[in-house]
Order: structure tokens, then sequence, then C-alpha cells
């Protein structure tokens, strides 16, 4: 009896230290403490952007050295690879972002957070211009500022490639309205497909899903879609759950090109399966009203019903990029985007620009994982630059005082002469090093509870597929998650639909 009440004991105060604990950490997140003010002393750091680059670099940065203004249309941070699941309601929208000044809130020194779209960066004059896009105006809704140091970090938009049809009919799976849209208008197409009296052809029309884009985007999202269907749609709508079709359609000979082969393999016998047609080396041409119109691998045109078509086949530039490259024409020549250097400073400013994420073009694949490295990075180096910045100016100030030539027998002349040796021995202990990458492997879930990972190991590489690699997956992206808040939310997302199923409506 004894040992079961030690066990009982031991567990109610594992349970109440535990909910102390997890009340005490929520309640400091949600009340941080005072806040230092700006300072005209300090530069002004400029930060375009609240995506994975921005909100890195915030995360890490040390707002004590600089006067830091965040700008960006969205007062929030998205968490892009959980974007598939709010399309098809296993998370609410709300679990995957985070407002940016949440972050900004617990931050040494305030930090200016400005809801706005930066419409001009000039890299001459240093400075950027912005205006507020939003519905609700005030009488001042465009300015400009001056930067010291600015930080390009706006992403990039969706590709069409001019094929018609695509920006005024087409679902994209880039923001979180694009995944609130798609819910929508999937579930307008199985309602009225149940409209009585409806005819068998339409029926197969509505319910034919297309997506297009075999990249990851496409087929998590065809995953996720899969899943919706069998777990939920099944029981809904037993008589049309079963005329769903879903056609993943890429251009290129294989789904997921960045992933190895076998894994190409493993996500097109899961498909298969999951009764998910995938149609390789075939273009869509047009996105028509109630049709796509595909070029088969054979060149031959076809016409294609369907009630809903997603585009999920790329991104490009934004047009503030190209004009920003326009302004250095000299040094920023590649079409995929920004050229910056190996300390992200970008090609043909004077070292006061920096650019991460998307909207550049290095080696890496645009993707999460280096806009995130690449904004902690910064992060550090700004450090490294404010401390270079102060120690250069206390030296021209005493430069000015004690210049280099001066005699040492005054003993007030030799103390500023010895705190200049300090400073350059201190200047020349900064080092700024450069942008290393450091990939933890790529990760996508493909439905029916199976993730496939690539996972750099030794010198070599391990690819796994499965349901083991799902719950990897899941705890990957869970612990990936910015703050307790979203953890939680999405942790209990996901008990929710285990127990009651996916909510949706329109
Ligand atoms: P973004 O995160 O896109 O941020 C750009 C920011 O700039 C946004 O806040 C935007 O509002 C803001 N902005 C736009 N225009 C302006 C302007 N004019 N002025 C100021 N601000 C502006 N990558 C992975 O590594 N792993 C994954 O699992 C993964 N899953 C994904 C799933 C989906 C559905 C999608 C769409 C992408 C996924 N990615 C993933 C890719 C990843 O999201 C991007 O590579 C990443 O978001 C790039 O970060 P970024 O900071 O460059 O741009
Ligand atoms: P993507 O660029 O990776 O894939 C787009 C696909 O669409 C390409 O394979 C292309 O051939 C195809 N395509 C283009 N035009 C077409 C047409 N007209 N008809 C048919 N097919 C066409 O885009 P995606 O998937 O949105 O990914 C963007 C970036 O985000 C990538 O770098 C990717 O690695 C990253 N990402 C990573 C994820 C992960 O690691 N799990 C998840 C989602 C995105």
């Amino acid at each position: 009896r004894s040992f079961f009440e030690f066990i009982g004991r031991a567990t109610v105060i594992t349970l109440v230290v535990g909910a102390g604990g997890f009340y005490y950490v929520t309640q400091r997140e949600r009340t941080p403490g005072p806040q230092l003010p700006f300072d005209p002393e300090k530069k002004t750091l400029v930060i375009l952007g609240s995506g994975w680059g921005a909100t890195s670099l915030l995360n890490t940065l040390d707002t004590t050295d600089y006067n830091v203004v965040i700008i960006s249309p969205k007062n929030f941070f998205l968490f892009t690879p959980l974007l598939p699941s709010v399309a098809v309601g296993t998370l609410n929208p709300h679990s995957i972002i985070q407002p940016t000044r949440y972050v900004t809130r617990h931050k040494a020194r305030q930090v200016s957070v400005v809801e706005a779209e930066a419409t001009d960066v000039d890299p001459i004059n240093k400075t950027v211009t912005f205006k507020d896009t939003s519905e609700i105006k005030g009488l001042v809704s465009s300015t400009t500022i001056s930067y010291d140091y600015l930080v390009y970090a706006v992403g990039a938009e969706v590709q069409t490639f001019n094929i018609p049809g695509v920006r005024e009919r087409a679902c994209f799976m880039k923001e979180l309205a694009d995944a609130e849209r798609f819910k929508s208008e999937f579930l307008d197409c199985v309602e009225t497909a149940a409209f009585p009296g409806q005819d068998p052809k339409e029926i197969d029309r509505l319910l034919h899903i297309v997506v297009v884009g075999g990249g990851p985007t496409g087929v998590e999202l065809s995953g996720e879609l899969h899943d919706f269907l069998e777990d939920d749609l099944k029981s809904w709508y037993p008589e049309l759950a079963g005329r769903i079709r879903i056609t993943l359609v890429e251009a290129l000979p294989s789904v997921l090109p960045m992933f190895s082969k076998q894994l190409i393999e493993y996500t097109e016998s899961t498909f298969k399966e999951s009764k998910i047609e995938i149609l390789t080396k075939t273009m869509v041409k047009e996105v028509k009203e109630q049709s796509v119109v595909l070029q088969m691998p054979d060149k031959s045109i076809q016409e294609v019903p369907c009630g809903l078509v997603i585009w999920a086949a790329g991104n490009k530039g934004r047009k503030l990029t190209q004009d920003l490259m326009a302004k250095l024409p000299n040094d920023q020549t590649n079409r995929r985007g920004i050229t910056v250097d190996d300390h992200l400073r970008v090609k043909g400013t004077d070292g006061s620009m920096f650019a991460i994420g998307d909207c550049t073009a290095t080696s890496y694949a645009p993707t999460a994982q280096v806009a995130s490295q690449q904004g902690a990075y910064l992060a550090r180096m700004l450090h490294q630059l404010a401390k270079q910045d102060t120690l250069t100016q206390r030296l021209a100030q005493l430069e000015k005082v004690v210049p280099e030539d001066a005699s040492a027998q005054d003993p007030e002349t030799k103390k500023v002469l010895d705190e200049k040796q300090d400073i350059k021995r201190q200047l020349a202990k900064v080092k700024l090093r450069p942008f290393h990458y450091s990939h933890q492997g790529s990760l996508a879930y493909i439905g029916s509870e199976k993730a496939i990972a690539d996972l750099p190991f030794s010198h070599g590489n391990f690819a796994t597929g499965g349901v083991a690699t799902y719950l990897f997956w899941r705890s990957a992206y869970l612990s990936t998650l910015f703050s307790l808040r979203n953890r939680t939310l999405v942790a209990t997302d996901w008990l929710k639909v285990k127990l009651f199923g996916r909510l949706l409506f329109e």
C-alpha cells in the first residue's frame, strides 16, 4: 500500500509542479518587463519583413545596440511548414502565427513595429519609403525614413509565369489568407456537388481538385487533403467522398526533385495507394473557369474539368526587389534575386544593406531553414558591427584630442594614448566571420500519417520515410515553433482532431 501511496503522491507533486511551472512561463511570456527607450546616440536598424528571416533575426538580436524599426504589411510571423494543415482544418490559423509584437515586447530596448509595405528602397541616400496598405488609414499613410543599416527580408511572391487564368482563378498556398480561401472554396465545391439533383458529370467536375506543382508545397497539400478525405469527409458525405479526386500536375519528370530517388519513389507509391494521381512531364497552360488546360508528355493538349485549382508552382522576386536591383545595375544582374557577399551584404551597396531569405539568389535552396540561419547569423554580425562602430567612434574622438604622433610625456596624454592602444587591440579582436549554412535535412509530410526525411549523416545522407518519420516530422516542427504558446496550441489542435475530427465551415 505504501508503494502505491508513494507513487500517487509523487504523481500529484509532479503534476502540481509541472502545472505551476507551465503557468509561470506562460505568464512571463504574457507580461514582459519594462524596456529601454530609443537612444538618439544609437544607429537606426530598419528591418523589412516579418517572416522567417526577419523573425529569426529579431529573436537573436541584441536590441540595446540599435534603435530598431521593423516594417511589414503583416504584423505577425507565419509558420509556413504547417500552412497546408491549416488549409484542411487540422490546425487553427491562430496556432501557427505569432504577432511580431509578441517578440519585440520581450526585447531589452523597445522596437518600433510598423504595419506597412515598403514601396521604395534608396540604397544611395539610405532611405526607405513605406505606406499603409491596410483598409483603414489615418491622415498619414505614407512616409520615408533614413537608416544606418537595413535588413532586406521581404521574401518572394507566387510565380504565375503569366499563364492565363492563374492569378484570377487558382488558389495559392503561400499566405494564411490563401489557406483560408482554399478551405472555404473546397468546402463550397463539396456542398455544391451535394445540391439536390446535381448532374453526375457536374458532381465529378466539382469534386476534382487539381494541385499544380510537385514541389514540397504541392505534395504536402495533396497529402493533407487525402487525410481530410479519409478521416472526415467519408463520414460527412458518404455518397460523395468516393468521387473526390486529387490530381497532382508536375512539369518535371518527377515530384520532389530535391529529395533522394528512393524517397521520390516512396512518395509516388504512397500517393498511388492513396489514389492521388500524379501527372509528371505535364504542364498547365491555362486555368479556365471550370477546367485546366494541360500539355501532356506527348505535347498534346487536354482540357480537364475540375472544381478547384491550387497553384503551388514556385516563387519569384517581388517588384520591390526588382526595383531595388535596377538601382544597382552593375552588381545586381541575377534574375533569381539579390546577390549578396559572404557576409550577406547586398553587392553594390556600401555595406549598410543586408539581404536574407527568399529574396536573395544564393547557392542554397529558398527555404525557412536557410532564412532563419541567415537571420540568426545577421543578429550576431550586427552585434559585432555595433561593437566595431562604438570603438571606431571612440577612437576618432580620442584622435581629435590626442593625435597619433603626440608625445607620451604628459600623464594625461599617456592615458589617452593607452586607451587608444586598448581600443585598437579590441578592434583587432572583432571578427566578422562569413555566413556558413548548416543543412539539418529536408522533411515533408506526404499524407496517410507518413513523412519523408533526407537527413545529413556523417559524410552521407540518411533517407527515411514512413510512420516513424511522421512522428519525427511532428516533433521536429513542434520544437521549431517559436513560442510556448504556439507549441501548446498546435499540440492541442492535433489532439482535438484525433478526438473530434477536423472542423471545416465556409
Ligand atoms: P517570408 O517568410 O516569406 O517573409 C517575408 C516577409 O516580408 C513577410 O512577413 C511579408 O509580409 C513581408 N513583406 C512582403 N512584402 C513586403 C514589403 N513590400 N515591405 C515590407 N515587408 C514585406 N521551408 C522549409 O525550410 N521547410 C518547410 O517545411 C517549408 N514549408 C513551407 C510550406 C509552405 C506552404 C510554404 C509556402 C513555404 C514553405 N517553406 C518551407 C519555405 C519557407 O516558408 C520560405 O523559404 C521562408 O518563408 C523564407 O523566409 P523569408 O524571411 O525570406 O520570407
Ligand atoms: P517549388 O519551386 O519547389 O516547386 C514548384 C514545382 O512546380 C516545380 O517542380 C515546377 O516544375 C512545377 N511547375 C512550375 N510551373 C508548372 C506548370 N505550369 N505546370 C506544372 N508544374 C509546374 O515550389 P514550392 O513547393 O512552393 O516550394 C518553394 C520553396 O519552399 C522550395 O525551396 C521548397 O524547398 C520550400 N518548401 C519546403 C518544404 C519542406 O521542406 N517540407 C515545404 C514547402 C516548401
